[in-house]
């Protein structure tokens, strides 16, 4: 069972590099706050004349390029004068990083390192970057729940995700997601100078609102609906497919903001709702069958292989346009910028 959660690679019609544009419209609505919390609240010493900034979860672009040349202009305009700039681009050592040095904006102004590594655990030095972004890659979890993915085990899930109905499973899966945020910013603390900025874009819940209620959970369950059938027609073994769990744990609003505040090394900046016109999925089969095949896809065909995921999106398709006027009423999520401050 693959416990990371790589997106789809390369440049072509179905690579996460082209159907990111719902993840980049986040960016986009939140510049302006990026620039004022960088303009405030960043409080380094650099007599070197040099900034690092380090994406966690960079994928293959173009919204890494987007969010670090954000973080540049904002640094510039603060400082006024002659800087550096290093960009350490991190994500999982199976993630594309080819297509993402090949696309590297030819007029950048800063010089780029990839990192691999999970960002769960050190990627970088100590004290060697001064504002890290990590833009919708702080909904993973490290692994799967004990227990979740055994079929007869009492915390079974039968779904290929933390849905939320389940309480037990749910409670198991933010026990996990609470170590590994945890994991995450302690990590971060060493490699951060002292006063530098983390700032967070992503999605999680709004309280209340269960993860299967959402554009995002009712996606993930048609692909464990496509799954299903084609495990009926004997494609793939169903015990494979019981213990097929996605990494994923989209947290409530309320829950993601205790555990972020419970890490004393940073203080919180910012924790806001983001809203914008294009947050929400739009409301049509293609689009949607889409978006989710280049995201969830990835991990669909690690685990049963090309031909399978290729086979579970044409179900996918058919499914989601079948449920479109269900979909079409879903809850809506929530989108935040987090900034914290190294103290
Ligand atoms: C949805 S993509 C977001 C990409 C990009 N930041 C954006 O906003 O478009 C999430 C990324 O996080 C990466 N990721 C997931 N778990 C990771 C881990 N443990 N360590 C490093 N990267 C991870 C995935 O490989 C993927 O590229």
């Amino acid at each position: 069972m693959p416990t990371t959660f790589t997106m789809v690679g390369g440049e072509g019609p179905n690579s996460y590099q082209q159907h990111s544009t719902h993840q980049g419209a986040l960016l986009e609505a939140s510049k302006e706050k990026i620039n004022e919390a960088i303009s405030t609240k960043l409080g380094i010493d650099f007599t070197s004349g040099l900034i690092s900034i380090a994406d966690f979860g960079c994928s293959t672009g173009p919204n890494t390029f987007a969010a670090v040349q954000t973080v540049i202009d904002a640094v510039e305009h603060k400082y006024q004068k002659d800087i550096e700039f290093q960009v350490f681009f991190n994500d999982s050592s199976n993630n594309d990083f080819n297509t993402l040095f090949r696309t590297l904006p030819p007029a950048r102004r800063y010089f780029a390192t990839g990192v691999p590594g999970s960002f769960f655990g050190r990627v970088l030095p100590k004290n060697s970057f001064h504002v890290g972004v990590a833009s919708f890659a702080l909904h993973f979890v490290s692994k799967i729940p004990k227990g979740v993915r055994e079929r007869h085990s009492p915390v079974w899930n039968k779904d290929i995700h933390c849905t939320g109905f389940s309480k037990e499973v749910a409670n198991l899966y933010l026990d996990q997601y609470k170590i590994d945020v945890g994991s995450f910013l302690n990590a971060r603390a060493q490699e951060l100078v002292s006063g530098g900025l983390l700032l967070f874009l992503g999605h999680c819940l709004p309280n209340g609102v269960q993860m299967s209620e959402t554009v995002n959970g009712m996606m993930i369950d048609i692909t464990g609906f496509a799954l299903n059938e084609i495990a009926k027609k004997g494609l793939i073994d169903q015990e494979k497919l019981d213990a097929f769990k996605l990494p994923v744990y989209l947290a409530h609003a309320d829950e993601l903001k205790r555990i972020i505040e419970n890490n004393k090394c940073f203080r919180t900046e910012v924790f806001e709702k983001i809203s914008h016109s294009k947050e929400e999925y739009q409301i049509d089969s293609d689009y949607l069958t889409v978006a989710f095949k280049v995201t969830v896809g990835g991990s669909v065909a690690s685990y049963f292989g090309e031909d399978v995921m290729e086979k579970t999106y044409e179900i996918v398709k058919e499914k989601t346009q079948e449920l479109l006027p269900q979909i079409a009423n879903a809850k809506p999520g929530m989108q935040y910028l987090i900034v914290l401050r190294k103290t």
